[in-house]
């Protein structure tokens, strides 16, 4: 039986891959279980993708772990939610620095609790230097937010004589987003069966190629990213042109 795995092309690998991590709590649910108990299965499932992604070759991985919107989740949800944020960052650097990948996070970083804050920080500055894979989560983190961000800053620029408002072009903008280094991710993940974007890199994803599945986030594999990857390998990317002159025609 031929795998998702052995039909990748190794060749056309997407270098940036984004990941709406959805349904934790609907599968500890149909288990009768805690939503809490869902959270803490996922991590399971970032190990997994993180690893495949890494395996693979594929540069950037970003994670959305905590949306701006789910700050207002009840509360006891949120505190387990940072509570397990610090551990598996705890658990996990040394992983991450064994496997040669970088950990970055794009958001609201100020809004998170200090100690959560504080254990991120550390474990960006510990696996700065690696460099087979960027693994980026993004945490208190909202598209709007974060353009939101960059207007402010380009009116200051611009105010303070730094900027011109007439040199202001679509690499400005780039350049102001947590995600001013990161190419675009060309393709998007979505599990749950949810087909919304949920505030998630907005502009970023203007042309990524978007792939749903309902299998909720703690059940999802390797095979499952794999999967994701061979559906963007068979679709025609033509940003605006026809096909006959992708094709050369
Ligand atoms: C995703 O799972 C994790 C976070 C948003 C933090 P959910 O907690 O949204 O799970 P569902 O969508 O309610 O099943
Ligand atoms: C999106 O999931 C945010 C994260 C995966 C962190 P949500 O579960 O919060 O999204 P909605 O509210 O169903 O759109
Ligand atoms: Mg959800």
């Amino acid at each position: 039986m031929t795998t998702f795995k052995d039909q990748i092309d190794k060749s056309k690998l997407p270098k940036h891959i984004a990941i709406i991590m959805d349904g934790n709590g609907r599968w500890a649910k149909k288990q009768g279980k805690l939503r809490t108990f869902g959270h803490n299965n996922g991590v399971g499932s970032v190990r997994e993708t993180t690893e495949a992604a890494a395996e693979l070759g594929i540069e950037y991985l970003t994670l959305y772990a905590f949306s701006t919107e789910n700050w207002n989740r009840p509360k006891y949800e949120v505190d387990a939610l940072m509570r397990l944020l610090v551990k598996t960052i705890n658990k996990e650097t040394k992983t991450l620095n064994k496997n040669n990948i970088r950990l970055q996070a794009i958001g609201n970083l100020q809004s998170l609790p200090k100690d959560c804050y504080k254990e991120l920080h550390e474990a960006m500055k510990n696996t700065e230097n690696n460099s087979r894979m960027t693994l980026v989560l993004a945490l208190s983190y909202s598209s709007k937010w974060e353009i939101t961000e960059a207007v402010k800053e380009l009116v200051k620029n611009v105010k303070s004589g730094k900027l011109k408002a007439e040199d202001i072009n679509e690499q400005t903008i780039n350049s102001h987003l947590c995600t001013a280094k990161m190419p675009d991710p060309e393709l998007l993940i979505r599990t749950s069966g949810e087909y919304r974007i949920s505030n998630f890199l907005l502009w970023q994803i203007a042309y990524s190629e978007l792939y749903f599945t309902d299998k909720l986030w703690p059940e999802f594999r390797k095979e499952d990213f794999y999967e994701a990857i061979v559906s963007y390998q068979q679709r025609e990317r033509r940003f605006g042109k026809t096909s006959e002159q992708l094709k050369g025609k």
